[in-house]
């Protein structure tokens, strides 16, 4: 980060200078620590469109050109050579770790697999319709319950178990919901396999029928989990970093980012772009009309639209090539993929989409790829979060690391003005 300029603001009769604060990828922002302290004044930002929260190295997005970076590296070349669980160390460590490294760390996630006994007890007392989001995040802090030792998080050591522990877990959780849900009955994780085989083992394999996913299958949930891994100051991680800075724990802080991610508006809407695609194929609408009313704000078209993103979301492109490639292999032929291509299509060329800059964003094509795998919708935000693990970590640490002060944004009161408390009699 360099300081090399600054910006003058006037308000009436006072003028403030204010640091300009640039970044590694010569990014600027307005520095308005002392805004308030010394004119009175606060801004207001609605949904922080331009807010920096934090200074952060962990993940550099350029929404303008189609750019999304872990630690500096391409995401497109971690889709193509990374497994996920070397993009979880990067991301949480800094750099790619060594071979010796990745095996440490495999050691502790191997360790950490299973879940407290009790804990497994749990998943027999949520109702079968439970929503899986809401299983996950009470059961994240459910876990904790029994690790109070690493809740206090004193040195690196309990940093990286409870990290491990975590990544490893969440999974375990994850399929362990998936399994109540089905009424079938939950498979423990092994240890001989690696993390997304033994992921897919324990969604999918049965007391009497181990299943053995085709290769195909374990690199499309490899891809799905690399490409959500992290994507910097979105809603969820701003929640974990929120909650972080109040000094709450790794556990506490990663349970709020499941329930921020689970609205529609952001992870939930990998489930939304599927029941809408099912709904346009069950009633056969023409796109066209669709769009129409889309463009008649009636509702959204799901899976498209980014905050960030003012071009194509990179892991969009990477998913889409991933779905015309897997699924052929998979010997399936979805209609679903065809109608989100033939919705691209026409939104692509449609003024509406193009004055907005409204293009795929990563959950368009991503429901397609984990319906092929064999995941139900209601398990698809569940997924989203246990790729998002490893970011959530990250960004917990570097919150943690920092040492900032607590979050506490200010706000504009627009209520009533100072009035009399009237007895209820009287009313
Ligand atoms: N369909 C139709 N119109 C849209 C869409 C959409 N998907 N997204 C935005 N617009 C329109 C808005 O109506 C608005 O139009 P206006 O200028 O005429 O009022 C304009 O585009 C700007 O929209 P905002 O709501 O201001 O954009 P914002 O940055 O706040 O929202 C969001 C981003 C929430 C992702 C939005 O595009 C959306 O709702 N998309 C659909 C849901 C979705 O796919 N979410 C997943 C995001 S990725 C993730 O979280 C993992």
């Amino acid at each position: 980060m360099t300081q090399n300029n600054t910006a003058k603001l006037e308000l009436g009769d006072k003028q403030i200078e204010l640091p300009v604060v640039v970044g590694s990828e010569n990014e600027h922002a307005v520095d308005i620590t002392r805004l308030r302290s010394e004119t009175g004044y606060i801004t207001l930002d609605s949904g922080f469109g331009n807010t920096g929260s934090c200074q952060s190295a962990i993940t550099y997005i350029d929404g303008e050109k189609g750019i999304l970076r872990y630690r500096g590296i391409p995401i497109e070349q971690l889709a193509q050579q990374s497994t996920f669980v070397e993009t979880a160390q990067l991301l949480i460590y800094g750099e790619l770790p060594t071979a010796d490294q990745t095996r440490r760390f495999s050691d502790l996630l191997s360790q950490h697999q299973r879940l407290h006994e009790r804990v497994y007890k749990h998943f027999a007392n949520f109702p079968s319709e439970s929503h899986p989001m809401a299983v996950l995040s009470s059961m994240i802090n459910a876990v904790s319950c029994h690790h109070p030792d690493i809740l206090e998080m004193e040195d690196e050591h309990t940093f990286d178990s409870a990290a491990a522990r975590l990544i490893s877990k969440v999974r375990t959780i994850a399929a362990g919901a998936f399994k109540t849900a089905h009424g079938e009955p939950i498979t423990y994780p092994r240890t001989d396999l690696p993390y997304v085989r033994n992921f897919l083992h324990m969604m999918f394999s049965l007391p009497y029928d181990d299943y053995d996913p085709d290769d195909d299958v374990v690199n499309a949930l490899r891809l799905f989990l690399i490409l959500h891994a992290d994507h910097e100051q979105n809603c969820s991680t701003s929640t974990v970093r929120m909650v972080a800075s109040s000094g709450a724990n790794l556990f506490a802080s990663c349970a709020a980012g499941v329930c921020a991610l689970w609205g529609p508006a952001h992870g939930g809407a990998n489930m939304a772009v599927l029941k809408m695609l099912t709904e346009i194929h069950d009633q056969q609408i023409p796109y066209k009309d669709y769009m129409e009313r889309v463009k008649q704000k009636e509702f959204r078209l799901m899976g498209f639209g980014h905050r960030v993103y003012k071009n194509f979301d990179p892991r969009a492109k990477i998913l889409k090539q991933a779905a015309d490639k897997i699924l052929p292999k998979l010997g399936i032929n979805d209609p679903l993929l065809d109608i989100a291509k033939g919705l691209e299509e026409v939104a692509l060329k449609d003024d509406y989409f193009i004055s907005r800059n409204l293009y795929p964003n990563v959950d368009f094509y991503s429901g397609i790829i984990l319906r092929a795998i064999g995941v139900p919708i209601n398990m698809f935000t569940v997924m989203f979060a246990v790729g998002r693990m490893p970011g959530w970590i990250a960004q917990w640490k570097e919150q943690v690391d920092s040492k900032g002060r607590i979050f506490r944004p200010r706000q504009i009161y627009t209520g009533a003005n100072e009035r009399d408390y009237v007895p209820v009699a009287q009313r």
